[in-house]
This record gives structure tokens, sequence and C-alpha cells, in this order.
């Protein structure tokens, strides 16, 4: 397998350029990144140049570079029809499968896959894959791009504004299918989320804390404060005897943990590693609250 030595000649060169797009790939997430959001995913490009060297021998650099879609295209241009003529009737099985990188690549190269994967999110990411690829009635691609420009939200969408859209209906049985199960679920799990001060919540702050062995205050454990590097936001506690209150700010102080022991902002007593473990159980705060419209709201104890 050519993968397995080390690279040489051309291959150098279509390995360099495999790793720029892998980079390039990451930061602007193709279309299956949509369907469920996997840290681990391999990129698209990867996986096809893995399938393409481990599954021929014999495969001519010209025609990988071609395949590859290299050097500017990658992913987004379609193997040629020597490569999937060649692959007719091979099976690939992944059999930690995740978001599904490889065996949609294996299908796209002209191979069958075999997917599997415990996690059932993973699973029904993969499921999609698989019905797409033979039900392509099932989504109008170009509406469903539009609609995701629309809506995009940080991993996910805002799928009510979404499903709201009356373009939803041009968009294919999926979309319309999916928009049913968010609304079942908005309906079933709302309850657990209620709106904070009037504002619909985004994302929940919990910290781990302990009481300091020194003083008694609350300690929250956490690595650093920081809610928005770019914007420079950051939060941290305002001791009103043993408890705080959670106070915004732009300044970046320490962080109360460091390699498992830890530090009380408020006395600056060392707080060993195992006594945090002893104590750490069951006293979970929320501190703050990121409203859908990114305001950020610091959460009073007598709220809790
Ligand atoms: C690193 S991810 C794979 C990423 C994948 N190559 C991609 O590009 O999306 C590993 C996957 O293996 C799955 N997994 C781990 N142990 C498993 C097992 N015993 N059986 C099935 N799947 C398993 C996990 O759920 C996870 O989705
Ligand atoms: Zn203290």
């Amino acid at each position: 397998m050519i993968i397995e030595r080390p690279f040489s000649g051309p291959w150098k060169e279509i390995k360099r350029q495999v790793d720029a797009l892998a980079v390039k790939e990451r930061s602007y997430r193709p279309p299956h990144f949509e369907m469920a959001t996997s840290l681990a995913r391999a990129p698209l490009i990867v996986s096809r140049f893995i399938l393409l060297t481990a599954l021929f021998e014999d495969l001519d650099h010209q025609l990988a570079k071609k395949a590859l879609g290299l050097p500017e295209e990658g992913f987004e241009k379609n193997p040629p029809a020597e490569i999937k003529e060649r692959l007719k009737g091979v099976k690939i099985l992944d059999p930690f499968a995740g978001g599904g990188s490889i065996p949609l690549e294996a299908i796209r190269l002209g191979a069958d896959a075999v997917a599997i994967d415990y996690n059932p999110v993973q699973w029904l990411a993969l499921k999609t894959i698989e019905i797409i690829q033979r039900r392509r009635d099932l989504i109008n691609v170009k509406v469903w791009e539009e609609l995701k420009k629309r809506y995009r939200r940080g991993f996910g969408a805002d799928m009510k504004a979404l499903c709201n859209d009356p373009q939803v209906d041009k968009a294919g049985v999926l979309l319309k299918e999916a928009c049913r199960i968010a609304k079942e679920l908005e309906e079933e799990l709302a309850q657990y989320y209620p709106p904070y001060d009037g504002d619909e919540v985004a994302h929940y702050l919990w910290v781990k804390q302990v009481r300091c062995p020194k003083c008694g205050a609350w300690v929250p454990l956490v690595l650093d404060y920081g809610l928005d590097s770019k914007r420079g936001v950051y939060w941290r506690p305002v001791y009103k005897d043993g408890d705080y209150e959670v106070e915004i700010t732009n300044e970046d102080i320490e962080g109360t943990i460091r390699e498992g022991d830890g530090k009380c902002p408020k006395c600056g007593a060392a707080i060993s590693n195992s006594y945090i473990r002893e104590k750490i159980k069951g006293n979970d705060r929320l501190v703050l609250v990121i409203t859908k419209d990114k305001k950020i709201k610091s959460f009073t104890p007598q709220d809790r």
C-alpha cells in the first residue's frame, strides 16, 4: 500500500496538497458535517486519499491527483469514471464509522460500503448518508443549502426559525420530517430549558465547586474564566461572605485549577487534589446563561 511506505517523488507533493485541503475543509465544513457534529470526523479529502492508496496497488499519481480533485477542489470534485469502474463490486467495511467520512467517500469512489457504529447519533448520520445515496428525491439540495446558510447557528441551526420558513415545503420530505421531529422534541424538552429573565437560553454554564478548606468560601473549579476570548469576555466570582456573585468582565484572571490542584480565589489557600476529589460531588452550580441573542446573564443564587 502506497500509504504505508514513506512518501516520495510526486506522492510527497500530493500528500502536502491533501493536508492543505484538509485544513481548508475543517474551516468551512462540507455539507454532511451539518447532520451531526463530530469533532473526530476525518476530513473527506483524507478519507478519499486513504481509500485510494489502500485500494490501488498500482495507482498512477496523475490519476490520483484527478481523483482527489487536486490542487484546489478536493471533496467538491466527483472522482473520474475510470476509478468508479475499477472499484465496482469492491466492498469497504468501516466498523468504527463515526460521522461516516470513509463510507461516504467509498461510495463516491464507486465501491460499496458497510458502516457500523454503536453510537445512535452517529448511526443516524450514517443512515442518512445511506438513504440519500439511494433516494436523491428526498432532498432538494439547492433549497436546503439556502436554508442552511440562513439559519446556521454555531454547530447547529435555529430549527424553529428554519422550520417556519415557507421554503421548507420545497426542500423535500427529509427536512419536513426533521422539522416534525424537532417540533416534537421541543414540546417534550422545553420544560427543562425554561426562558431566563424573559429570554430564550442557548447555553448554560455550570461549574463544579468545593468549599475552601481554609476560609470556607465556595471555589468554582475552572481552568480559566473565558467566555469569548476573541471579544475578551470573561466571568469572575465576586465574594460576599462565603458565597460569590458572578460578574462579567474584560479582565482575564487566573483560573482556580492547575494540574488537578486548586487555589482559593478569595484567600489564596492551596486546595489539594485529594480534598477536591472527596468534596466535589453534588455541589454543581449554574453560574450564567447565554441567551439566544448572545446576551450573557449571570445566574444569581436566589434563582436556583
Ligand atoms: C474517531 S470516531 C471515527 C471517526 C470516523 N472515521 C469519521 O471520519 O467520522 C470512532 C467511532 O467509533 C465508535 N465506536 C467505538 N467503539 C465502538 C464499538 N465497539 N463498536 C462500534 N462503534 C464503536 C464511536 O462511537 C465513534 O463514533
Ligand atoms: Zn479560601
